[in-house]
């Protein structure tokens, strides 16, 4: 069987895509998840697009072992030079440098020639060689490259030391079977292409990411780039989730393997859903809700008999556990850190204190503590950043068809040791918290964006809210989770407001987006 390496680009094409940035302390938290999951490489960002990029990597880097860390940047020597910095501590690095090869990139964005894109390519890899064994190059949007062209720099590339070359549908145009027929003429007409991987980075525009990048391991590429949840530019990249479980589940058909531990998939799909604030859909392949459930009768009357009528893949396999009913108020340390490591959860010891006391507080509210209920404590902890506030106190009103707007008092704490309390109004009982919130941090706080959903099943079921908000002209996700729905939203705006101080106390931004591919 061949091996194939998975390389994750959820630190960088994810994070770089609109309503998925990451703090530093999220981004380690994804980091560990994809050290766990075992993947082979993880891009951790773009040092040259703005110094909180260059730290997360650097940061990445020095803290992360297993895989091979990633750096992207363009043939430009400064980007190059950031990156072999950024990645100085880690064990093992690669620098991965890109120039757009098509005409339209040519012409429109960068204003060259053949030949300048080609010199451009080849000092490029040249330059990163100086720093590093391992260095990958990317045609961007070769797909829609001349073939002969496409060929001629992918073979420079090999001959300047690329150990890895990389084939992106940069625009998610392409099909499965023209991936198939690219990858196999390549593999015909580039020179020391066999000596080399060969990568493919696809993305989702017409939904076919993880088709496509199985049409290229099924004609001899030995990478593939991808994305928890499929995260990613636009549509986003191929879902490492679903081309990995596809790989496994039908490793007879495509004779492939990965190293992947897809008992780790749920946990690290979860736990990326909580730092990002967004919602896995239910029916999303491998790590939805849905993705085990049997609703129709027929269905259920096959399960029974065998789980093979319906079921191709174990739902122990990605991680899921048959049983959904877990513990209750009487259960102790051991029995939550075992429940949490079967999910696939690492807890550190701090960790553990922390998920106890959450875990206890819902226990004495709530009857039956359901493995989705421990999940979401566990990925909303992670996902959060401790700050200077915290929630002391919460009444709210609300009202349909009153005289007065609906009010919210909320009291909060500082870690300076005082309090403060402020009475809001507004249109509902989440504009008028938001209202109290701007009374006592003196912050303008815009809400974005909210969902909500509920987490288990009965009525005293825990209620989770994912928000993003404007504070002070920069954005920022919360998460909060409680059995009463409008305590969760004031939990994430309590996020929201510490993440925000945190900076503000920084002196920095929230990580910017990087504009690379
Ligand atoms: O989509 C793309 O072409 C990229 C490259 C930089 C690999 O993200
Ligand atoms: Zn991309």
């Amino acid at each position: 069987m061949r091996d194939i390496k998975i390389f994750d680009t959820t630190l960088r094409d994810g994070e770089q895509s609109p309503g998925f940035s990451m703090s530093l302390g999220q981004k380690l938290r994804v980091a560990r998840a994809l050290a766990e999951l075992q993947v082979d490489i993880i891009e951790a960002g773009f040092p040259a697009a703005s110094p909180g990029d260059f730290e997360s990597v650097a940061e990445v880097a020095r803290q992360i072992e297993g895989p091979t860390i990633a750096a992207l940047c363009r043939t430009v020597p400064k980007d190059i030079e950031r990156a072999a910095a950024a990645l100085e501590p880690a064990g093992k690095a690669r620098i991965h440098t890109f120039i757009a090869t098509s005409p339209i990139h040519r012409k429109e964005k960068l204003a060259m020639s053949r030949a300048e894109v080609l010199k451009n390519a080849v000092d490029g890899v040249t330059l990163a060689r100086s720093f590093c064994e391992d260095v990958e190059f990317s045609a961007e949007d070769a797909i829609r490259t001349e073939r002969q062209f496409l060929a001629e720099v992918l073979q420079a590339a090999i001959e300047a030391g690329a150990g890895t070359v990389n084939i992106p549908d940069t625009v998610g145009y392409s099909t499965p079977r023209e991936m198939f027929d690219l990858f196999g003429w390549l593999k015909q007409n580039v020179p020391g292409i066999d000596d080399v991987v060969i990568s493919t980075h696809c993305h989702n525009d017409l939904g076919l990411a993880v088709a496509n990048s199985l049409a290229a391991v099924e004609a001899g590429a030995g990478q593939i780039e991808c994305a928890l949840n499929g995260i990613g530019e636009r549509a986003g990249n191929c879902a490492l989730e679903e081309v990995v479980m596809a790989l496994r589940t039908r490793s007879g058909h495509f004779d492939c393997k990965t190293d992947v531990d897809s008992r780790k998939l749920h946990m690290a799909s979860h736990l990326l859903a909580a730092v990002t604030g967004n919602f896995v859909p239910r029916n999303k392949a491998i790590v939805g809700e849905n993705a085990f459930a049997h609703e129709a009768g027929i269905h259920q009357h096959g399960m029974l008999a065998s789980p093979e009528t319906y079921e191709i893949m174990k739902p122990e396999d990605v991680g899921v556990r048959d049983s959904q009913l877990v513990l209750g108020k009487h259960s102790g340390k051991h029995a939550v850190s075992d429940r949490a490591r079967e999910m696939g959860f690492t807890l550190e010891p701090g960790e553990l204190d922390e998920v106890m006391r959450r875990f206890k507080e819902l226990a004495d509210r709530k009857k039956r503590v359901f493995d989705s209920d421990l999940e979401a404590i566990i990925t909303g902890n992670q996902a959060g950043t401790i700050g200077p506030w915290s929630l002391q106190w919460l009444s709210v009103v609300s009202r349909v068809n009153g005289e007065e707007d609906p009010t919210a008092s909320v009291t909060l704490a500082n870690e300076d040791g005082t309090t403060a309390t402020e009475t809001g109004e507004g249109d509902g009982p989440v504009d008028a918290i938001v209202h109290a919130l701007e009374g006592i941090t003196g912050m303008e706080i815009e809400v974005l964006n909210l969902a909500m959903r509920s987490i288990s099943l009965g009525e005293d079921a825990q209620g989770e809210s994912n928000m993003r908000a404007r504070v002070n002209g920069k954005e920022y996700s919360g998460h909060g989770l409680s059995t009463d729905i409008v305590a969760a939203c004031a939990e994430a705006l309590l996020e929201i407001i510490n993440r925000a101080s945190r900076q503000a106390d920084r002196g920095d931004a929230e990580p910017a987006q990087s504009n690379a591919a």
